[in-house]
């Protein structure tokens, strides 16, 4: 197998199904093929009814965008970001104020490709071509360092994302080593698919993502909890993704049969832990 992980993005696939295009099909987007289309049937019905589940992975992004730009958040670094349409990082910030800054990143060639002419009239929105487990070289990119302040806080966005990076990655570092380039002030936030409720549910979810070029690692809730290191969780904590400030009359968890993603927002405070420098010379 080909090791990605310090290339800046993988090989273009179009033959297996890709996780931005499956994502697309389930939100009524038209930045899909019909690989994705067939990919995304074959799961509904297995699985009835589990297209509200990358619904409610979309709603919930919206809603913790919008709590962030209520905290005076204005800029995002969104990792694994998709493709930028159906009401997507930059456009609910659009609505909200002028002053933003959203950078997308993703791995996958074609995405990157679809999203460009997406955002060819958004200044304050870019897109950059890399692989999320080499924190290194997306926070160094010229388009990080052209569109995004490191020095002020940031809104880092990992939904839906990490579920693709296996353990041999060190997911738990790689996210580690992005909560430690931000600034008090900078919050976290993650959805991930989890199978601690629906164990049964969740295997013939990654069974089908086997199929893909975008293979699929859903992990317990628990572990999920450890992403957010020593950022302070913010109410309601870790949840259902259903039950995370659910707009009113919006169904909860206990309306969704499958709970399968789980998440939640943190924040940097100023007494975090100060990362050790390297000591050079000898
Ligand atoms: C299901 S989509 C999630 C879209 C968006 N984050 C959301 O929650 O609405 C997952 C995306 O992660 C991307 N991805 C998977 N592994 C990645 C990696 N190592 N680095 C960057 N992007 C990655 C895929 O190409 C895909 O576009």
């Amino acid at each position: 197998m080909v090791d990605t992980r310090n290339s800046p993005a993988r090989q273009m696939d179009i033959v297996r199904p890709a996780a931005a295009r499956i994502y697309d099909a389930f939100l009524g987007g038209s930045h899909n093929f019909g690989v994705e289309r067939g990919f995304a049937e074959r799961i509904e019905q297995a699985l009835p009814g589990i297209g509200a589940t990358y619904q409610e992975n979309r709603a919930f992004l919206r809603r913790t965008v919008e709590f962030l730009l209520a905290r005076g958040v204005r800029q995002f670094l969104d990792l694994g970001s998709g493709i930028p349409t159906i009401g997507h990082l930059h456009e609910v910030a659009r609505r909200r104020t002028r002053d933003f800054r959203v950078l997308y990143v993703d791995n996958e060639p074609l995405t990157v490709a679809h999203s460009r002419p997406l955002l060819a009239d958004e200044p304050r929105a870019d897109i950059l071509l890399a692989d999320c487990r080499d924190p290194e070289s997306v926070l160094h990119a010229p388009e990080t360092q052209e569109l995004l302040d490191l020095d002020r806080p940031v809104g880092l966005l990992m939904t839906s994302v990490l579920h693709f990076v296996p353990d041999s990655d060190d997911p738990l570092g790689l996210v580690e080593a992005y909560r430690d380039a931000l600034v008090p002030g900078s919050h976290l936030v993650v959805s991930h698919v989890t199978g601690t409720h629906a164990p049964e549910a969740v295997r013939v979810l990654a069974d089908f993502y086997a199929e893909t070029s975008d293979p699929l690692h859903p992990r317990e809730t628990s572990w999920i909890d450890k992403l957010f290191g020593d950022f302070e969780v913010l109410p309601p904590g870790t949840t259902y993704l259903a039950d995370w400030r659910p707009d009113p009359g919006q169904p909860t968890s206990a309306a969704d049969r499958y709970q399968l993603l789980y998440g939640g927002v943190a924040r940097k405070s100023a007494d975090a832990r100060i990362p050790v420098q390297p000591v050079s010379g000898g």
